[in-house]
């Protein structure tokens, strides 16, 4: 009978002492598995005399009993304190500041193409795409410069093999167009794209560039026609109040051929050291298309006439955002492009 005490009283410390679930679950082993502690007591009862084995069965089942119901309330207080600390530990601090997922930016060069294209689109023209890897044919001798002219040189030219090459300009894609067209009228494009030339990079040159082509051909067009599309280009693209001026100049691809200014956004014409004192900024070359370009690709050049521009964007996207080299276009510094996050 001391005995059964003695295993109860061990197995009641053993449970209160058990720090954790898998203490506790070895001492449940220990006292009330099958080949515990308390079972061992209950075969010892078939070795005592018949009068003694009430007594010792029954006491053998209230320490069975008080070892379980012990087991029951410390596991619950260990599964307790369980929750609690993991509560503890998986608590979330939700003033901590959040995770800032940084958006990509707009590169400036593509807002001016996408406002350009908008604002041709809004006047009914459509915009035409082309390859970078251009025939000679359609960059050079469609345009009016064959292999001998010396406006060849005005352009050194990246070669893949000699009727290959990376276009210099996008006026390849104005002869492509015309020669699609078969010599229908009206024709109404822009084509922004890239161009290549042979230039060594400093702030003002870069072998790679944007330029966006402008084509109209039908009939009875005239220079007015593209002064009038260039004046409302300008105020749209510097703001109100800008005027244009044409300056003659030599483009095999046009006749007459014109270099055209608008008067300076940031003095309003006055003369500043934006535009050097003379309140002009160059911006694009133009001019009417060559009746020769028409004949070479299939136009009746006594019927239908046309203006023809090509608009360098890095020299737009300088003026009107203040960029003062032009190889920051390229680098692809995170610094200079973020000025152009509309979201921040
Ligand atoms: N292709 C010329 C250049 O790269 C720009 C140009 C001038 C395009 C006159 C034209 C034009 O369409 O009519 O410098």
């Amino acid at each position: 009978m001391d005995k059964i005490t003695e295993v109860q009283n061990q197995a009641l410390e053993a449970i209160a002492a058990a720090a954790d679930l898998d203490a506790l679950q070895q001492a449940r082993i220990r006292y009330l598995g099958k080949k515990g502690d308390i079972q061992a007591l209950m075969s010892e009862m078939k070795s005592l005399p018949k009068e003694e084995k009430p007594a010792f069965g029954q006491k053998v089942n209230v320490c069975k009993q008080v070892v379980s119901e012990a087991l029951e309330k410390r596991q619950a207080e260990l599964q307790e304190e369980a929750l609690a600390a993991r509560l503890v530990e998986e608590k979330i601090d939700i003033t901590l500041p959040g995770t800032k997922h940084t958006l990509g930016t707009m590169h400036p060069l593509f807002m001016i193409q996408q406002e350009i294209e908008d604002l041709f689109i809004g006047m009914g023209y459509k915009v035409a795409e082309g390859p970078e890897v251009e025939l000679d044919h359609y960059n050079f001798e469609l345009a009016n410069i064959p292999k001998d002219h010396p406006a060849r040189d005005m352009q050194d030219t990246f070669y893949v093999d000699p009727n290959t090459l990376l276009r210099t300009h996008t006026t390849a894609m104005q002869m492509r167009e015309l020669e699609k067209a078969e010599g229908k009228t009206p024709i109404k494009l822009i084509c922004p794209g890239k161009v290549y030339r042979r230039d060594d990079d400093d702030a003002t040159h870069s072998h790679q560039f944007m330029q966006c082509e402008g084509l109209v051909v039908g009939e009875h067009i005239t220079l007015a026609d593209l002064k009038g599309t260039l004046e409302h280009m300008a105020n749209t693209m510097f703001g109100n109040g800008r005027q244009i001026r044409f300056r003659p100049s030599y483009f095999p691809f046009t006749e007459p051929s014109v270099e055209v200014d608008v008067s300076c956004p940031f003095c309003n014409g006055k003369g500043c050291s934006v535009c050097k004192g003379s309140g002009w900024i160059e911006i694009l070359g133009a001019g009417m298309v060559h009746p020769h370009v028409l004949e070479m690709n299939g136009f009746d050049s006594e019927k239908c006439t046309g203006f023809a521009f090509g608009i360098g964007l890095e020299r737009i996207a300088m003026l009107k955002y203040g960029i003062d080299d032009i190889r920051n276009f390229y680098i692809n510094d995170v610094r200079f492009l973020k000025n152009f996050d509309r979201f921040d």
